[in-house]
């Protein structure tokens, strides 16, 4: 047998599609300044799909930075991983003020949020530790995951009342193996909006002896008064003991971070396999995320815009009868009922008819039946982009409800 051979029989659930899709629905090309507007395949779309929350990616005091970080340094500083021959001054820098922001003592930054996250979780756990963790976690949490040799519960997502059956579990474990536990969720899910219910979490401190770490991938920068995430949002900040941070949605950039208590930290720079065994951030990187930081921090008129626009758009799907679930973020999943191809041309009427550019998500990735059209509101856009896209969506449905997608198959998009 040739390891090659799945490739060739079973492309997977979604590969399965690939030549239907491929540069349309799936890795779809867009092109220009990243704005709310962009070119996909050669014609200008309103477009709702990048996690560009604040509006930075294309800030002109941001992309001076970037260009100033490349200039100065180029990309090939610091060579090496930071513990052999990476440490540069503005990488310490970086890591006290993205500390300082989100209120914990220290801080260390990752290349990226996925990665960084299965290396978080690595270092932090041994076999005699007990994992208790949301159902709905983000891949990056499951594969961490994936390496603990160790056990783990899971609760349904947000459930409450499992997640203190499964504390109780994990605590009478725990007494067996000697280990600790670490709870894990996240600030904002993805792909639903809503939020971790970090404030009932936290108040379980009192009958229970955990550590959280809370990945805040959505959060930073986005939610509580500051911006300094859901934890901030709730008031409990001090309550997680390990946050988690990217620099790949707010910051619109790329690299991460995870911060906590200091000895925590010091622990995970000589221990975490991902930052060890790996060249260090480059300069251009953490030039143009000093320069982020300091908008975030200091700009809070750009999280007024984001939330503007945020709450103009779910109100207006709530007043026009849509299902945008339990969102609490600016994350505006839209949900709808219909099967795979109705989703695929109900998405292909919204971009070529409309010029609209969400992203669509069908089965398999949600359950049959369920199509999601996810909507992401930046600081970028307008009202009259909202008006103008709640007025498609309300034709799309009524479209929808007619049955005219239901052809039995995706439309042909080549
Ligand atoms: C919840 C969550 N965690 C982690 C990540 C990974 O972050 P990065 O894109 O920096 O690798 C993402 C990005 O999709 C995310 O949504």
């Amino acid at each position: 047998m040739d390891v090659f051979n799945k490739a060739i029989e079973k492309m997977g659930p979604l590969g399965q599609w690939a030549s239907q899709v491929h540069g349309y629905f799936t890795f779809p090309k867009l092109e220009g300044d990243i704005s709310n507007r962009m070119v996909f395949q050669g014609k200008e779309r309103l477009v709702w799909s990048l996690n560009n929350y604040l509006g930075l990616a294309n800030h002109p005091e941001v992309r001076k930075a970037d260009a100033d970080g490349a200039a100065t340094y180029g990309l090939a500083l610091p060579m090496g991983a930071r513990m052999m021959s990476g440490q540069t001054d503005l990488h310490e820098q970086l890591e006290q003020e993205l500390a300082d922001y989100v209120g914990k003592e220290s801080a260390y930054l990752l290349n990226y949020g996925y990665q960084g996250m299965v290396s978080v979780i690595d270092t932090l756990l041994d076999r005699k530790d007990v994992v208790v963790y949301d159902s709905e976690a983000h891949a990056c949490i499951i594969d961490g995951l994936r390496m603990h040799l160790g056990k783990r519960y899971v609760y349904p997502h947000n459930n409450m009342e499992s997640f203190r059956k499964q504390l109780e579990r994990a605590t009478n474990l725990s007494k067996e193996t000697g280990g600790g536990i670490l709870v894990i969720t996240e600030g904002v899910f993805g792909m639903s909006g809503d939020l971790g219910k970090l404030d009932e979490i936290v108040a379980m401190k009192k009958d229970f002896n955990f550590r959280l770490l809370v990945d805040d991938a959505h959060g930073f920068g986005t939610m509580g008064p500051t911006g300094a995430g859901v934890g901030e949002h709730f008031g409990v900040q001090d309550g997680i003991d390990v946050y988690f941070g990217t620099f790949a949605k707010s910051m619109a950039s790329i690299g991460a971070f995870v911060a906590a208590p200091k000895e925590i930290i010091t622990y995970m720079m000589y221990n975490m396999r991902s930052q060890i065994y790996a060249k260090s951030l480059p300069m251009p990187l953490v030039v143009g995320a000093l320069k982020r930081l300091e908008l975030v921090r200091n700009h809070p008129e750009l999280r007024d815009k984001l939330w503007i626009i945020a709450n103009a758009l779910q109100q207006g799907l709530k007043e026009r009868g849509f299902n945008i679930g339990n969102t609490q973020s600016p994350v505006t999943p839209v949900f709808l009922n219909g099967d795979t191809a109705e989703g695929a041309n109900l998405s292909y009427d919204l971009r070529e008819n409309f010029n609209i550019f969400c992203s669509v998500v069908t089965y398999p990735v949600v359950p049959k039946g369920v199509i999601i059209l996810r909507i992401i509101p930046t600081a970028v856009h307008t009202l009259e982009d909202v008006s103008y896209t709640l007025d498609a969506f309300s034709k799309i449905k009524d479209k929808l409800d007619k049955g005219i997608y239901a052809t039995g198959k995706i439309v042909n998009v080549f």
